[in-house]
């Protein structure tokens, strides 16, 4: 069965009661929802234990994740988190080189180092792709996104990517309500599959590729509708508990 995947990426955003608030209203209103669909939510790391106790009856099937992983198991890293306490935890997904990350001056070997630890430690890594404005308007796009890709593959080797999510993010698309249509969408979404099938032709056809940016309601449909898309990520609409409930309905058609 194909899975459609909705992840929820909360930035910094929220407060203790929000969370908690947020997270019932979603176990009590996804609790119908089929298995078609994979629901996940990523919130900052102070929020998890309450995100993970929300998540804690048997039944739920919501799971969580991080925004962001050290790269290191264990050590002297003041204000770190390591991949080690995530799984203690009980977080299933890392986000792993979203592109707000990569603009505070996160590199590519850093990103697949996280790729690797995160892996390590039994969790799913969630890499983001994405390119800018102007690298779209020079025409760069596929480019950039498979070098960012290829970054990783190098480091860790093409097997690893098939325990793993890709997330193509266009930059310009984020937080900005300027969705890349479903068709600018697909084009970069199998552009990396066939890239991936060049070198391996199972890990293209299993890995999941979801969208990010901007992604609301009103355009989820059409951008899951697309062959290559297999869901989204979702950064303001999975801060409304009825905007991200719905995303998830729409996913599960
Ligand atoms: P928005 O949905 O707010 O554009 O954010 C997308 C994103 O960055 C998710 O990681």
């Amino acid at each position: 069965m194909q899975q459609t995947l909705v992840i929820g990426n909360w930035k910094m955003h929220g407060t203790l009661s929000w969370s908690q608030k947020i997270m019932e209203t979603l176990v009590g209103e996804l609790a119908g929802i089929s298995e078609k669909v994979g629901i996940a939510v990523c919130p900052a790391y102070i929020h998890m234990e309450t995100v993970s106790r929300a998540l804690s009856k048997p039944e739920c099937f919501i799971r969580f994740g991080a925004q962001n992983v050290h790269t290191k198991e264990e050590g002297a890293f003041t204000g770190e988190i390591s991949a080690t306490m995530l799984s203690d935890l009980g977080a299933t997904f890392v986000i792993v080189g979203h592109s707000e990350r990569r603009e505070a001056g996160e590199t590519d070997k850093a990103i697949a180092e996280k790729f690797k630890v995160t892996q390590t430690n039994g969790l799913v890594p969630v890499l983001c792709l994405g390119e800018s404005l102007v690298q779209r308007e020079h025409g760069e796009t596929e480019q950039v996104v498979l070098n960012q890709l290829d970054a990783v593959i190098f480091e860790c080797g093409i097997d690893a990517l098939s325990d793993s999510i890709i997330a193509y993010e266009p930059i310009w698309a984020i937080g900005t309500g300027k969705t890349a249509s479903a068709d600018q969408a697909q084009t970069v979404h199998r552009c990396i599959r066939d890239h991936l099938a060049e070198k391996n032709e199972v890990v293209a056809k299993t890995v999941k590729i979801i969208y990010g940016g901007s992604v609301n309601s009103t355009n989820a449909k059409e951008l899951f509708d697309q062959a290559d898309i297999d869901g989204g990520l979702v950064g303001g609409a999975s801060l409304k508990a009825e905007e991200f409930i719905s995303i998830c309905k729409i996913a599960d058609y």
